[in-house]
This record gives C-alpha cells, structure tokens and sequence, in this order.
C-alpha cells in the first residue's frame, strides 16, 4: 500500500484481520525501520525489531505498568478488586518492589523443582491422552484445546502450587474473564465488573488455601511460599493469581499453535530427538504472545522518537520474532536455524519466570501426542481467538483415529 505508515500499519494489527494475520503486517513495519511515533492510540509509540524490543525490556527507564502510574488515570482503582489483585504482583511492580516478590517466587520456583515434575508432567500427559483416545474413538472430532493444550499447562501448574485437581476447572473461566479485561481492545464497563469478580472470587480461594498451608504446609509452592514471610498475605494472592494466569493462558497456545505446524512436517515423527529446536521455532514462528507494555519513567527517546515521562510504548514481540535483520528469511519455519533465541519469553528485569516449565511442558509432550496418535489430523475450521496479545486458538478439533 503506497503511503502507508507505522501509525496505520500499528493501527490495522488493532483489527480483527490484524489479529487473524499480523505476519504480513510485520513484514511491512520491518521496511520502514525499528520503532514507530503513534497518533490516536493510547501508546505513544510501537517498537518491533528484535534489537529494540530487547533494548527496551531490558532498560529501566522503560517500567511496566504499576499502581503509581495508574492513580492519575484511574484513582479510584482500589474500588475495582480486578487492578488491587494484579497492582499487587510482580508483573505489575518495578524496582525494589518487584525484585522481593520475584526474589522470593524465585526462591522457591527453581530450575530442579520444574526438573522434579517432569515426572508428573509425563504422567499427566498420558492421562489426558488416554481420555482424549476415548473421546475421540468413535472417530468424532475431540477439541483438541479445551481437552489437552488447557489441561495439561493447567493441571501442570495446580500441582505444582498445590491446587486440587477439581477446582481447575472453575479457574478457566474466572481466568477468562479477567483476561478479557486485560485485551486492550476490550474495556467496557461490564468487561471491569466481570474481571472485578472473579479476581475478587479468585483472591479469596487463594487467602484461604494461604490460610490451610501456613497452618498445616504440604510440599507444594504455597506451601514454600507462606513459610517465607517476605510478601503480604494479598501480595502473595495477587503473585499467585498471576502466575496461574500466566503460566497456562500462554502455554495453552504453544500447544496450539504448535499442532499444525508439526503436522505439516511428518518428518518430526521418526525424530522426536528434534522437538527441542522445533518447540523453539514454534516459539519463534507463531509466539502466543505479541504485545507488551511499557511506559516511559522519564522524558526520553527511543531510536529517535521523543517519549515523556508516563506515555505508553506497546512492545510487538512477536514482529520481533519475525525481524529479517535478526533471522533470516523469517517467514520460513525453519527448526534448523542457528543461534535461534526467539524473544518470545522477553528479557531483562520481567522475563518470563515461567520459561524452563513451559518449554519442558512442550519437549516432554508433543512428542507423546505424535506418539499416541500416528493418524491424527485436523478436523473441521478451528476457531481463532481475536486477540494479539495472547494468539492461538479458542478451539481446534482434531481427528485421533482408531
Ligand atoms: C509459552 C508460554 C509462555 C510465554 C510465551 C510467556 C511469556 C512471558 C513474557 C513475554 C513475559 C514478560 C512480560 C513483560 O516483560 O512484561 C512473561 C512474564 C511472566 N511469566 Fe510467562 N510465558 C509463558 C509461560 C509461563 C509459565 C508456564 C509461567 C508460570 C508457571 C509463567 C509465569 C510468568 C510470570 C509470573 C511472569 C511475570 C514475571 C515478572 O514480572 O517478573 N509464564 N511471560
């Protein structure tokens, strides 16, 4: 399109069509240059090449959004439980406050104790590939989402905090509503009221069980987490809120987004030794999550373009992953590329806590899934979720065979 800017490139990924396919809008962002000015849109500016998107998630002059920052343009958030839930959790702190809560998360949420549950992560697999087999034997198309990519991150995560099976259901939907809240394309007053709900449902399911393990601890996180007593009862709910949101509402789509692009290549069946570069690429190719925010602590300027203190910067990373500066003929799937680091986890003082799990979950997994269903194919149109920040689909059923 002759004429065409950053602005009206950053405003069509804003669309539904721009959700449906961002990819060749990145391609077109990627010609004219790495960040971009914005006009009409609640941020200031976008960046999308892999150097500047790094840069700035590593740059403590660029802050997530915390409470400070959000008494000016919503003062009365300590009336909505949804903001005092995610105000008080490490996604949504800086500084000195942001590394208590994630020293301690990171205390107690080490690299052997996802080591430890790989066991579990198997085990768990097999279940929900079992029933999956059931469901599907009659050779009905089995939604491929709701009965595995979900459930298994989910259930992964439950017993890993210590939550019972059982109540992981209700979690979907009350994580759900808060996520749609969370889309920026979506605040409407009843999407507020619903998210207050059930984050204010949410926060007081975790008190209690706060409560039960301080008084009579497992070995479990919540456990680990309430013997340390460095967080707030309501800090400790509002980091537990997030990380169960967090940990499966994106995993769900490295599955999903995974499935296609691994039947597409047959090849990865005779060489599962393979799926850690493949899951890479996935992560690369198709990130679940795109967007991130940033707003600026002080008047700056970012590759050129003038920023003031507060003014919002969204973060594309997943035009990032797609930067033909940083990988080479980015459209291509490609799981042989070299030095393939994908920043689809981010960087800098907030990368993804949950990173190792994740990638664990979909090394150990995927395999087992090709495995268990040699025949398995798509079945009839998926749905897509019509959003960028978290990209996959809502349902995608598949055909498991005999
Ligand atoms: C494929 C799956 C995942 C992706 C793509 C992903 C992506 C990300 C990204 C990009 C961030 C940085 C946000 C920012 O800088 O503003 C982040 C933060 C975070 N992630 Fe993940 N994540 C995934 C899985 C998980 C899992 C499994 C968990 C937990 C078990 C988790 C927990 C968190 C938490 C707690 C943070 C906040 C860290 C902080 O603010 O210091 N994530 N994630």
């Amino acid at each position: 399109m002759l004429g065409t800017t950053g602005d009206d490139l950053v405003k069509a990924l804003a669309t539904s069509g721009g959700n449906l396919d961002p990819y060749p809008l990145y391609a077109q962002l990627h010609r004219l240059g790495e960040v971009t000015a914005l006009t009409g849109l609640p941020y200031a500016a976008a960046v999308y090449s892999y150097r500047a998107v790094d840069e700035i998630m590593r740059d403590s002059s660029f802050e997530v959004h915390d409470a400070l920052r959000l008494e000016p343009v919503t003062p009365d958030w300590r009336d909505h439980p949804v903001l005092v839930t995610l105000m008080n959790s490490m996604m949504f702190s800086n500084g000195d406050r942001h590394a208590r809560m994630r020293g301690l998360f990171r205390k107690v949420f080490t690299p052997r104790r996802v080591q430890a549950m790989e066991p579990e992560i198997v085990k768990i697999t097999a279940e929900l590939l079992d029933r999956v087999a059931g469901l599907g034997a009659d050779g009905s198309e089995v939604d491929y989402m709701a009965e595995f990519a979900y459930l298994l991150p989910a259930r992964v995560v439950g017993r890993l905090l210590g939550l019972p099976d059982e109540d992981i259901s209700w979690f979907r939907s009350q994580v759900d509503l808060i996520n749609d809240w969370l889309d920026f394309r979506r605040k409407g007053s009843d999407v507020l009221a619903a998210a207050d709900q059930a984050a204010a449902e949410i926060t007081e399911y975790y008190l209690e069980l706060i409560t039960q393990r301080r008084k009579d601890p497992r070995a479990d996180l919540i456990s680990d987490l309430t013997q340390a007593n460095d967080l707030s009862d309501l800090e400790l709910a509002g980091n537990l809120l997030v990380l169960f949101n967090a940990s499966f509402s994106t995993t769900i789509h490295l599955f999903g987004n995974a499935l296609p692009l691994l039947l597409a290549r047959p090849e990865i069946r005779s060489t599962p030794e393979l799926m850690p570069a493949y899951v890479e690429e996935v992560l690369r190719y198709d990130t679940p999550a795109h967007v991130f925010i940033r707003v600026a602590s002080t008047d700056t300027e970012l590759l050129g373009v003038p920023l003031k203190e507060g003014q919002l910067v969204a973060v594309l990373t997943g035009a990032a992953n797609r930067d033909p500066k940083r990988f080479a003929e980015p459209d291509r799937f490609d799981p042989a590329r070299v030095d393939n680091q994908p920043i689809s986890f981010g960087a800098g003082a907030h990368f993804c806590l949950g990173a190792a799990l994740a990638r664990t979950e979909a090394q150990l997994a995927l395999p087992m899934v090709l495995e268990h269903f040699p025949e398995l194919a798509l079945g009839s149109e998926p749905v897509r979720t019509d959003q960028l920040i978290l990209r996959g689909y809502k349902s995608l059923p598949i055909v498991v065979g005999r």
